[in-house]
């Protein structure tokens, strides 16, 4: 929601009761790219921030890593998979285009009785899945809600364009969000414009184009994107977004203790943090070892902000997310663990 006359976004009762992460063993460096394409590290680095990424093995799908992640946040919230009511999955490039990833990890885990689906927001799955699991929660329509953001976008890209595939990162993080006190809250504003959803697409293997010899040869089957466009609505949309969220949620920059934003380039954090003014301190990022992890990158950088004390029990914390859609996603809430996530 980002309509400022609707009074709504705000979820009492809710907290973030365990939290998991996992990503591949294979690390992929810039100049390795640079060895199969006309690239460099200083020019990754300079215009994105990233210095190496996660690459999933080839039978490695997301629900192969979400299942990993989904278990270190059961075990850290002390469930059992049978104890979840519903799992939410998001990726940018799923297992399957059906059944839903959920589905297949909700089976894994023994969560044999839960509903399960996926959501399909871009890079801001993980915020608008967050905010579903919220909502049901705090509606009381169930009491423990696993939320997953995991990629293996690696499968998705052209490894011929520079312009996209030095940019994405494979892993998986994951969230149990459970009942709890009145005082605990979750604050959202959610928004999409699809008149910018061919900016970010897929165009080929779906009802519109199905797979064919041809789309193959076209390489219409993989991630295509405006870069210049997709920037400029994120450094625009994310400030703006961040605003209404901490509005709703009745803080200003200076309440926030940890902005953390979908790492999908420096520059464009940059941009946010200096629109919003947040001191350097305030900010987490970690996509110079991880590039942009899609769904995956908020639930990383929280794993480790936990795991390295920068997050600790009573910290308010600001997300943020954008992408495909065009959508964007923020949400304010408070930490309410103690000590560090099980860290990668
Ligand atoms: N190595 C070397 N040169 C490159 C590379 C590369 N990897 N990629 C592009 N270039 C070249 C281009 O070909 C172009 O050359 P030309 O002028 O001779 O044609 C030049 O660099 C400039 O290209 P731009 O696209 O204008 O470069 P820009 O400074 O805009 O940076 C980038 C490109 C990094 C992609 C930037 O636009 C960006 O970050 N956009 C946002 C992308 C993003 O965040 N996407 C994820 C959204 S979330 C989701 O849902 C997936």
């Amino acid at each position: 929601m980002n309509r400022p006359d609707l009074d709504g976004g705000v979820l009492s009762g809710v907290r973030i009761s365990g939290i998991g992460v996992h990503v591949p063993e294979r690390v992929l460096t810039n100049d390795e790219i640079a060895g199969f394409l006309d690239t460099s590290d200083e020019w990754i680095r300079s215009r994105t921030g990233i210095s190496e990424r996660r690459v999933a093995a080839d039978d490695e799908a997301p629900s192969d890593l979400g299942v990993l992640a989904a278990g270190r946040a059961l075990e850290m919230a002390g469930l059992t998979a049978g104890e979840i009511d519903l799992v939410i999955s998001s990726s940018l490039v799923p297992d399957m285009v059906f059944p839903a990833t959920a589905a297949v990890v909700a089976h894994r885990l023994g969560a044999h009785d839960a509903a399960a689906f996926d959501v399909q927001a871009g890079c801001t799955g993980f915020v608008y899945a967050l905010a579903s699991a919220a909502a049901f929660v705090g509606s009381g329509f169930y009491r423990r809600v696993l939320v997953l953001g995991t990629e293996t976008v690696s499968r998705g890209l052209d490894w011929e364009d520079r312009r996209t595939c030095v940019l994405f990162g494979d892993g998986a993080g994951a969230c149990v969000v459970e009942r709890s006190s009145d005082a605990d809250t979750m604050t959202f504003d959610l928004g999409n414009d699809g008149a910018g959803a061919e900016k970010l697409c897929m165009p080929a293997g779906a009802a519109r184009l199905p797979a064919s010899a041809q789309t193959v040869k076209d390489r219409r089957h993989y991630l295509k994107m405006d870069g210049p466009e997709v920037f400029r609505f994120a450094t625009r949309t994310v400030a703006e977004s961040c605003r209404r969220v901490m509005v709703r949620a009745g803080l200003e920059v200076g309440d926030i203790d940890l902005f953390v934003p979908h790492q999908a380039n420096i520059r464009i954090i940059d941009s946010a943090v200096r629109r919003l003014g947040f001191e350097p301190g305030q900010v987490f990022t970690n996509l110079d070892r991880y590039g942009n992890t899609s769904c995956a990158s908020i639930p990383l950088c929280l794993a480790e902000a936990a795991a390295s004390g920068r997050l600790k029990r009573g910290d308010r914390l600001l997300l943020a997310g954008f992408g495909a859609g065009l959508s964007w996603g923020s949400a304010v809430t408070i930490w309410t663990l103690d000590g560090g996530a099980a860290w990668v």
